[in-house]
Order: C-alpha cells, then sequence, then structure tokens
C-alpha cells in the first residue's frame, strides 16, 4: 500500500488480533444484488469494478457472508481474487458462516460446510477474520452446545482455517451473550449505531472494556441516510415509519445549517466513535469509494454534534 493510502485511511489496530484495519470496511451485501432490500439490482460487471477499484486502493478491508445474494457477493469477490492471483497484499477479507439456507440447519457440520462454501467461492485457503453470523436465527441454546455451531467454528481455528472469530448480528442482548462466553475477538452490530438507533451503545461499552474489536456495519441505515428519505424510505431494510422519517428531515434540516452532506454526518457519527474501529458501507459503484472517504474526511464541528444531542430523543 502507498504510503498516501495509508495517510487518507490511517490503519489502527483491531482490538487484540494484531491485524490493523482501515476505518472503512466495504460491506459487499449489496454487491450480490439484493433487490428486495436495496430497490435495485446490481449487474455483476459493476461489482467486480467496483470490488476491483476497492482491492487497488485504501479502502480495501471487505466484508462478506455465506448468505449474501445466495453466495453471490462471495462468487464475485471470488472472481476478482482469482484475476489478481490472491487476496493482495494489505488487503483483508472477511467472511461469515450462514446457517443451511434451505434447512436453516444452524449446527456444527453445517458451520463447517459453510466455510468450505466460502473458502471456494471466494478461492481462498483461510479466512483472516470470520464470523458466526446472524444467530439470532439459531437458539442460542442449539449454537452453544457441545459440538455445535460456536465450538465447530472454535475447531476451524484450531486447524488454521479461521484465524480470528468473530459474532455478527442483531439484538445487542444475544451478541453481548455470545461474548460472555470468551473466544471472541470481534463483534459487528448494524443499523443499531446510526443518527437513528443508538441501541448498540452497551455493546460497544462491552467489547471496549475486554479489548475486543468493533465494527459497526449500515451507518446509512441500509441507504436512507445517504440517498434521503424521499428516495428511499426504508431503515434497516424495511419502510421507514413515519415519525423515524421526519427526525431524519430534522437532522437533514441541522445539517443543512452547517453545510454539511446528511451522510457524512451519518458516515463520521460511526467513524468518530473511539469505541469503534471499523464503519462497514454497502455501496456498488467504483466511484462510490472516493466519495466515501470524502464523506469521512468532510469538516463537522464539534458544535454540530452538540446540537445533535441535545436533539436526541
Ligand atoms: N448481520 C450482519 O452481519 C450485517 C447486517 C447488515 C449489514 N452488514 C454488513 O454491513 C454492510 C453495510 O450495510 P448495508 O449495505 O446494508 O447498508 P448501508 O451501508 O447503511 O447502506 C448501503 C446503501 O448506501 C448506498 N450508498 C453508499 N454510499 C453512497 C453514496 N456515496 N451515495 C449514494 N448512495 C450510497 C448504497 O448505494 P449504491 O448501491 O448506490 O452505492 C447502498 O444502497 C453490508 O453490506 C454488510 O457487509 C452485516
Amino acid at each position: 500500500m502507498a504510503d498516501q493510502d495509508r495517510e487518507t485511511l490511517p490503519r489502527r489496530p483491531f482490538g487484540q488480533t494484531g491485524i490493523e484495519v482501515p476505518p472503512l470496511c466495504l460491506g459487499c451485501a449489496p454487491l450480490s444484488s439484493l433487490p428486495q432490500a436495496f430497490n435495485y439490482a446490481v449487474p455483476e460487471e459493476r461489482a467486480l469494478e467496483t470490488i476491483r477499484a476497492a482491492f487497488a486502493g485504501p479502502l480495501n478491508y471487505l466484508d462478506t457472508s455465506n448468505s449474501y445474494g445466495g453466495g453471490e457477493s462471495e462468487r464475485r469477490i471470488g472472481k476478482v481474487i482469482r484475476e489478481l492471483g490472491g487476496v493482495p497484499a494489505g488487503a483483508i477479507l472477511q467472511s461469515k458462516a450462514d446457517r443451511d439456507p434451505t434447512t436453516k440447519d444452524f449446527s456444527g457440520p453445517r458451520m463447517r460446510r459453510s466455510i468450505e462454501e466460502s473458502l471456494e467461492r471466494l478461492g481462498v485457503e483461510r479466512l483472516e477474520i470470520a464470523f458466526l453470523h446472524d444467530p439470532e436465527y439459531g437458539t442460542y441454546e442449539e449454537l452453544v452446545a457441545p459440538g455445535g455451531a460456536v465450538d465447530t467454528l472454535r475447531d476451524l481455528q484450531r486447524e488454521g482455517i479461521i484465524g480470528h472469530l468473530g459474532v455478527a448480528g442483531g439484538p445487542i442482548d444475544l451478541l453481548i451473550r455470545f461474548l460472555e462466553l470468551g473466544g471472541f475477538a470481534a463483534v459487528l452490530t448494524h443499523n443499531r449505531f446510526t443518527l437513528l438507533d443508538r441501541s448498540a451503545a452497551p455493546l460497544l461499552d462491552y467489547a471496549t472494556a475486554r479489548g475486543i474489536a468493533v465494527l459497526n456495519a449500515a451507518p446509512y441505515g441500509g441507504g436512507m441516510l445517504v440517498k434521503g428519505p424521499d428516495a428511499f424510505p426504508k431503515y434497516m431494510y424495511k419502510d421507514a415509519p413515519p415519525e423515524m422519517l421526519a427526525r431524519v428531515r430534522e437532522i437533514a434540516a441541522l445539517c443543512d445549517e452547517y453545510g454539511i452532506p446528511l451522510p457524512a454526518a451519518a458516515l463520521q457519527f460511526s467513524t468518530r466513535d473511539p469505541r469503534i474501529h471499523s464503519t462497514v458501507v454497502g455501496l456498488t459503484r467504483p466511484e462510490r469509494l472516493a466519495q466515501t472517504i470524502d464523506l469521512y474526511q468532510h469538516p463537522i464541528p464539534d458544535e454540530f454534534w452538540a446540537r445533535l444531542d441535545s436533539t436526541e430523543g
């Protein structure tokens, strides 16, 4: 990586993993083409161009999962990795182990198959970072049972197939319950630490106190905080309720007062928090990478944040 890139997105230690990550991570869910969630399809060539551009620049930390687009996200990333002859030096790739999409099997053997599928699609022999994905779709008791999902992911770690293990998902209390088991080096929360929802704060505190790395995903709530409430009136992939739309408009008006783009505030709400190691942003066009870095660097005065907090309900 060029020195200039390091200056653009200076890396920081990712918890106690020994890995250094940029403050922004490319979320590769929409790159698999998910019209139900994002309201548009993404042709393969556009996705490949975006992935190529990410690997070539400073925003070369990629987040995917076994399940995004039924594996299409990993397949598209894998195409580029094969073109490049491997993951480029300095880039970081992470994926997540999912239950079976058809049978909903969330067992230990399924976790092993899920990771094997990911390696095959991505064209890599190991995953530097892998997550137990969306444990809310199983039962806690099943996932932590002897020989179950958590045990098997730890086996894969001992075998060297996974470097560091994390847990990624929705409900904050559940994520904390998994972290309490010990052995998780990272946690990924989504849509719950944004301009519109701060409910992940206890998780951020819990992880910080224990040196666990934190990824905050979906700073735009899936798109509304970057495309605007008129163009995309959805939050967390569902129609946003009227009071939420009103709050976005209120925040947008405050942004206007300070001459700040709404998405700069949305992105920096996450990146400015010292408890968060990297913020995972979904995007599907190569030019978005530079736009995202501009939004990350847009000057925002402290007074704006104080005003924002003072209007928080
Ligand atoms: N359970 C989990 O583990 C979990 C859950 C949710 C998310 N995640 C991860 O976090 C990532 C981020 O979440 P997300 O993708 O759902 O939501 P997001 O990052 O809040 O928003 C993604 C949307 O923002 C748009 N966008 C980004 N930059 C833009 C720009 N400069 N101008 C206009 N539009 C812009 C993208 O549109 P374009 O397509 O037009 O670029 C896309 O529609 C996911 O991709 C995934 O990797 C993980």
